[in-house]
């Protein structure tokens, strides 16, 4: 995650001029390339303020709106506060500081009770949310879809990372002693066999957008989503699991930790080192199951290739502010376009 120093931070929360007299800046809890999270105390209570320039409020305009749509249920922050100056937006929500991120607790608690808490999450959100129809003009096409998300977005990264050319170009890939398709061609092979995959567009509804295990909070076995998003352009129940399968499948939070000096590379052969969790892989395990019998297998397969699309769409991202180990996001794509391409064989 990008974290922009403190300074820089503290600089833009003054010129959002949203400082009244009493109001500090604890501690920044994150921020990406449009957005800051900062913790901040308000006299006695402490808030949780989300700022972004004018030019990217689009991104937190559509976390208020959503949150504000959802205020009725007790897993969806409340808005305290909102508001907008000529060059920032912002928005407030309580600090839930007796609570845990999912991405911690998975490692502390059985994964029994893991799988309860994430069972529970996904029937609050197929019962509820995901019953919401999308509005008709919001509805995207596949093909547009595949073009932006997939094809641009590695394009994109493939340019700011000159440096793996070789990997870029070669039909075969070796990552950690394994070969695999290069993932534009695995990812056209896919296409030419299923062309129905262009018309992703069907059964669109209301998502949460952006459920990795990182935007959960957990206390005991009550838990709150933060952070919706509304830059999938899809809008489906299988774009929405493909983002838990992100954190568990692609053990997207571990490769976070993953340093320069653990990527080894030659020619197209490449190998890194990663941490494996036994409680994550069991978590994922859990979570194939209830895709399985809640929705269907075809449905695990689709939000499986929704989850390379989602490792495609942050390689910009990546290959600009984490140049150490951006390519290890790009390994994982590829790996997992390859499981996706065997399992519809
Ligand atoms: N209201 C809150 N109460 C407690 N912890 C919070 C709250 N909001 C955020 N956090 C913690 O801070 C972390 C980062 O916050 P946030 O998710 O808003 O930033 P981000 O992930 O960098 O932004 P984004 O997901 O919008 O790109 C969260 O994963 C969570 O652990
Ligand atoms: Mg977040």
């Amino acid at each position: 995650m990008f974290i922009p120093s403190f300074d820089q931070t503290h600089h833009r929360y003054k010129l959002a001029n949203t400082t009244t007299g009493n109001q500090k800046i604890l501690k920044v809890l994150g921020g990406g390339s449009s957005c800051v999270t900062l913790l901040i105390e308000d006299g006695k209570s402490q808030l949780v303020r989300k700022i972004a320039a004018t030019q990217n409020s689009s991104k937190l305009d559509f976390q208020r709106q959503w949150l504000s749509d959802h205020q009725g249920y007790k897993n969806i922050p409340n808005v305290l506060s909102f508001g907008e100056s000529e060059e920032f937006s912002w928005l407030d929500i309580p600090y839930y500081s007796d609570h845990t991120p999912f991405s911690k607790i998975i490692h502390q608690q059985s994964i029994g009770k893991s799988g309860d808490v994430l069972e529970k999450i996904l029937s609050f959100l197929s019962k509820t949310i995901h019953q919401e129809a999308v509005a008709k003009d919001d509805i995207n096409d596949g093909q547009i879809y595949l073009r932006e998300k997939f094809f641009n977005k590695v394009d994109v990264a493939q340019s700011i990372r000159p440096e793996y050319s070789e990997i870029y170009s070669s039909r075969i890939i070796s990552i950690n002693g394994n070969e695999y398709l290069n993932p534009i061609t695995a990812m056209k092979k896919i296409l030419d066999t299923r062309p129905n995959l262009k018309n992703l567009t069907k059964d669109q509804h209301k998502i949460h957008g952006d459920l990795t295990v990182e935007n959960i909070l957990i206390k005991d076995n009550c838990f709150l989503l933060l952070d919706p998003n509304n830059e999938n352009y899809m809008s489906d129940i299988y774009v929405e699991l493909g983002k838990v399968l992100q954190s568990l499948d692609g053990n997207y939070e571990s490769l976070a930790e993953i340093e320069s000096n653990e990527i080894q590379f030659k020619n197209s052969a490449i190998s890194f080192q990663e941490k494996t969790y036994p409680n994550v892989i069991q978590l994922n395990q859990f979570l194939k199951q209830w895709i399985y019998k809640n929705y269907s297998e075809e449905a695990y397969q689709i939000a499986l290739f929704h989850e390379v699309i989602h490792f495609a769409r942050l390689l910009p991202y990546k290959a600009r502010y984490s140049p150490k180990n951006f390519i290890v996001y790009y390994l994982r794509m590829t790996e997992i376009i390859n499981k996706v391409g065997s399992l519809w064989q």
